[in-house]
């Protein structure tokens, strides 16, 4: 067996995974985020360090003596910032990837460096998710803290640092730091000179399938893991999400929807130019990188809608009123910026709006328009894609967005790309394990694991008349942002 742990923003899950890709049993622990003040989300480390044990003990309390575990490995949240002391132990709450605090420091951080040496040297723009803003900001209002800081981690690494004593990071999720040097997969050092962040605090950098340590004698222990299983880094949830839907050569794109969505699309050259207008990030393949769109609220908004408008109805049967009325839901047209949004817009402030309500609408209509909205929004990062030259026409869709066959072909129909549902929906556990597996030794390379562990159940081929209609909708629906910017704010 292999193990992979995903280490979410809600709660950690572990996958026990067997030779043939199939997940043999799960176990997850939920923990808090905290909100002390608006705009502040952290976590405490321990509940990351305490979730992650008791949902491996569940995996291994019903393994028998001689079934073994080769390998684990990880997914993590991307860009919350952990500090260590020199001691070990954590300076304060982990501030997580979607605490927006740090407005001020991300306009500082291009004033300093300047917008155009920002993304020569890190390929990102600078956006409050991301680890160095939070540096900045602990550096300015928690000046004790930041004196005492020896290491900086990634959520992921600092539970992996707690299993095996090892300090390190693994590219895919250094490339959400802001610090890294995307291309050339280094510690900026410009980047590090020009904020005052000794190189030192930075952990050694690794790939994805690397080893990462052996795991200490009390973890066994804790843990009920074997003391020979071999740890490998790892990666960011996206990466692993990629690799999970087997987004592994060029040509090959994932759209995900959850809370939030997100679509990428696998880039084999670190020097493409799409101007910071999507994230630009190292895949956990070594030498791959991959471009990224987020919609902020894309699952969210359907639930937001669901919940104040039809609280006793299920998912599915919204859907299937919202099926029942034509492509483009006869002018009723949704933007889904219920919490601001990311890609393209970048804008925290700007908020949603339906536009064209009508005497014959029914709730159909307004569930249409909502999924509509959000397949639109996600497309918006498909079309910079495809600005910038590249050929998007094969998309796996994966998540609760994954699990609806009619919102499966909206996509196609929006996106105008095939779209491949997989046999399985991990995605990031998935990947974790898939990365346990090829450093283990099970294969090779990583496409050699898809190839084994990952199947397509089946695929939904653009509809030709609502592919049009939808080309035309989208051109509205791209004027709407712009039209309703000021009234926003
Ligand atoms: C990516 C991002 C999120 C987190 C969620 O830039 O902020 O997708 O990785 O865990």
């Amino acid at each position: 067996y292999v193990i992979g742990i995903d280490l979410g923003t809600s709660a950690v899950k572990a996958l026990l995974v067997n030779r043939n890709g199939q997940v043999v049993k799960e176990a997850s622990r939920p923990y808090p985020v905290m909100h002390e003040k608006t705009g502040y989300s952290e976590q405490n480390p321990e509940d990351w360090v305490t979730g992650t044990y008791e949902a491996l003990q569940e995996l291994t309390s019903s393994l028998t003596g001689d079934e073994k575990i080769d390998g684990i490995s990880f997914s993590g949240q991307m860009h919350g910032l952990v500090m260590i002391d020199h001691d070990g132990a954590v300076i304060r709450p982990a501030i997580l990837w979607n605490d927006t605090r740090t407005t001020l420091e991300c306009r500082e951080i291009v004033e300093v460096l300047g917008q155009d040496q920002l993304l020569a040297l890190t390929k990102n723009p600078a956006l409050e998710g991301f680890t160095l803003p939070k540096m900045l900001w602990v550096k300015k209002h928690e000046p004790e803290n930041w004196g005492r800081l020896s290491q900086f981690m990634l959520p992921k690494d600092y539970v992996r640092y707690r299993m095996t004593g090892e300090v390190a990071m693994d590219l895919s999720d250094a490339a959400g730091t802001l610090l890294l040097n995307v291309e050339k997969g280094k510690w900026s050092k410009e980047v590090l000179r020009t904020f005052q962040i000794e190189e030192t605090h930075c952990p050694p950098l690794l790939f994805s399938t690397d080893e990462a340590g052996l795991l200490l004698p009390e973890v066994v222990a804790l843990t009920g893991l074997q003391a020979d299983t071999k740890v490998y880094a790892g990666g960011a949830d996206n990466a692993c999400g990629a690799i999970g839907s087997s987004v592994l050569n060029e040509g090959m794109s994932m759209c995900s929807i959850g809370t939030s969505g997100v679509v990428l699309s696998y880039e084999d050259r670190g020097d493409l130019d799409f101007n910071g207008k999507v994230h630009y990030f190292n895949h956990g393949v070594p030498g791959a990188y991959y471009t990224m769109g987020v919609t902020l609220a894309a699952g969210d908004s359907l639930s937001w809608y669901k919940r104040n408008f039809a609280p006793e109805l299920s998912f599915e049967t919204l859907i299937e009123e919202a099926a029942k009325t034509p492509a483009g839901a006869e002018g009723l047209l949704f933007t889904p910026y219920i919490s601001g949004e990311r890609t393209p817009h970048s804008d925290a402030v700007i908020r949603g709006s339906f536009i064209g309500m009508d005497q014959r609408h029914s709730r159909g209509h307004f569930t249409r328009a909502v999924l509509e909205g959000i397949t639109f929004s996600l497309y918006e990062s498909i079309h910079i894609f495809r600005e910038g030259g590249k050929k998007i026409d094969r998309i796996v869709s994966i998540g609760g967005g994954a699990k609806s066959d009619f919102w499966l072909q909206l996509q196609a129909d929006i996106f105008n790309a095939e779209i491949v549902k997989l046999n399985s929906e991990q995605g990031p556990g998935m990947g974790a394990a898939m990365i346990a597996a090829v450093g283990s030794g099970w294969f090779t390379h990583l496409n050699e694991c898809a190839k084994r562990f990952l199947n397509e159940e089946k695929v939904y081929v653009p509809n030709m008349e609502n592919k049009e209609s939808y080309k035309n909708l989208f051109y509205i629906y791209q004027q709407v942002y712009n039209q309703t910017k000021e009234l926003s704010r």
